[in-house]
């Protein structure tokens, strides 16, 4: 194996960077000033018939009510507080995540309660869960890392046995299932990201609830705007948010859902190709367990050379990111967060991972450029 005794060029030029939203967009602009016109042109632009396109092409592609809002760190506040969540009660997270995972939990006074992940999927530990409950236990926020769902069978025998509601942190798998059966539908809830660098994404912050009930979703939709219904906008039923989607948004994300299956079939392609190539490489490639549909968020190595590695990766224009490096406990948001930790070495593989760009507008020749450049990596040349 090699190891890298030189500095980066730091002058190199990213000629693949490690996210691929900015090509989609610039692939969309026709597309996406269609959608600027047409909601011009309706002079609505917030709940008019985008939005409801959006909820309902969510509803039809994924299952369950669809509730269109801002992003899902929204989301996962709005279904904690439709789940009655309340100051002092515990929420159940796992230590690798986005740290909005738990910022959603403390910002409606709950204390989330952080405890380990398994590999090799690096999500929410069922054992560590359960022993991680307490009378005080409201809920539990399961997040699919990387776009690889959590063991949501074993998740919702664990919550039905404890009495917990179920809100499925989606954020980076819109495109994901288990058993034919959609992420998002597993749970009470199911919330999604749609900001721009997501798998489908707005053309900036944007979101969904999934939920299981025309009624919980009358209730959050009532959430998203003030706590409003939409027949008397000066009747505030509940205290609300603002966190209704915009039109624009809304149209630019159901024109994407249509293109998401052949998306996630790509990233898929992609992941393929390079576990195939590394096979002999002493890196640990992803894994998609049985049933599972993965979306690919992140293609996420399990590599022991990672500043090395993204060195010689840099050198040659290709960016990577390690995701995520630190658990939530190692966060110092958390020293002003009242928080409980459950987490132990077990989480740590979690932090030593090596993502490479893997998203579906990759040329093939910048498929074999990644995987040329890694082989060249380990074989020294
Ligand atoms: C796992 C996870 N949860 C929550 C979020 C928050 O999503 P948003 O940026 O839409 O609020 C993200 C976004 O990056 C995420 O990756």
């Amino acid at each position: 194996m090699r190891v890298s005794t030189t500095l980066p060029d730091r002058t190199a030029v990213v000629t693949i960077p490690a996210e691929g939203h900015a090509r989609r967009v610039a692939a969309l602009r026709e597309t996406i000033h269609r959608i600027i016109d047409t909601v011009i042109d309706a002079g609505k632009f917030h709940h008019g018939p985008q939005t409801e396109r959006l909820e309902d092409a969510l509803s039809h592609a994924w299952g369950g009510h669809a509730v269109a809002t801002t992003s899902c760190t929204q989301a996962l506040v709005l279904a904690l507080e439709a789940a009655g969540t309340r100051p002092g009660d515990e929420v159940i997270v796992p230590a690798a995540t986005f740290a909005a995972t738990a910022f959603a939990v403390a910002s409606v006074g709950a204390v989330p309660v952080i405890v380990d992940v398994t590999e090799p999927t690096l999500t929410l530990c069922p054992k560590a869960m359960e022993a991680a409950v307490t009378e005080r236990t409201r809920a539990v926020i399961p997040v699919h890392l990387h776009g690889h769902m959590a063991d949501m069978p074993t998740i919702n025998q664990v919550a039905s046995r404890h009495g917990l509601t179920v809100i499925e942190d989606c954020a980076q798998a819109p495109g994901a299932s288990l058993n034919g059966r959609a992420v998002g539908t597993w749970g009470d809830y199911g919330c999604f990201s749609f900001w721009v660098g997501k798998n489908m994404g707005g053309l900036d912050d944007a979101g969904a609830i999934l939920t299981t009930t025309a009624d919980r979703a009358a209730r959050l939709r009532r959430l998203t705007d003030m706590g409003r219904d939409r027949t008397d906008r000066h009747l505030h039923h509940v205290p609300g948010h603002r966190a209704r989607l915009g039109e624009v948004n809304a149209g630019i994300l159901t024109t994407q859902l249509g293109l998401l299956p052949s998306w996630t079939e790509r990233r898929n392609t992609i992941a393929r190709r390079y576990t195939a190539a590394f096979a002999d490489l002493p890196l640990e490639t992803p894994m998609v367990q049985d049933g599972h549909v993965h979306a690919f968020y992140k293609y996420a190595l399990g590599c022991e050379d990672i500043a090395a590695l993204t060195d010689h990766l840099a050198n040659a224009g290709i960016e990577a990111e390690r995701v995520y490096p630190y658990l939530l406990p190692d966060l110092t948001a958390f020293q002003g967060i009242t928080h409980r930790t459950h987490v132990t070495e077990q989480s740590h593989a979690a932090t030593r991972r090596l993502c490479l760009p893997a998203y579906p507008e990759l040329t093939d020749a910048e498929v074999d450029h990644v995987i040329g450049t890694v082989t060249a990596f380990y074989s020294g040349s």
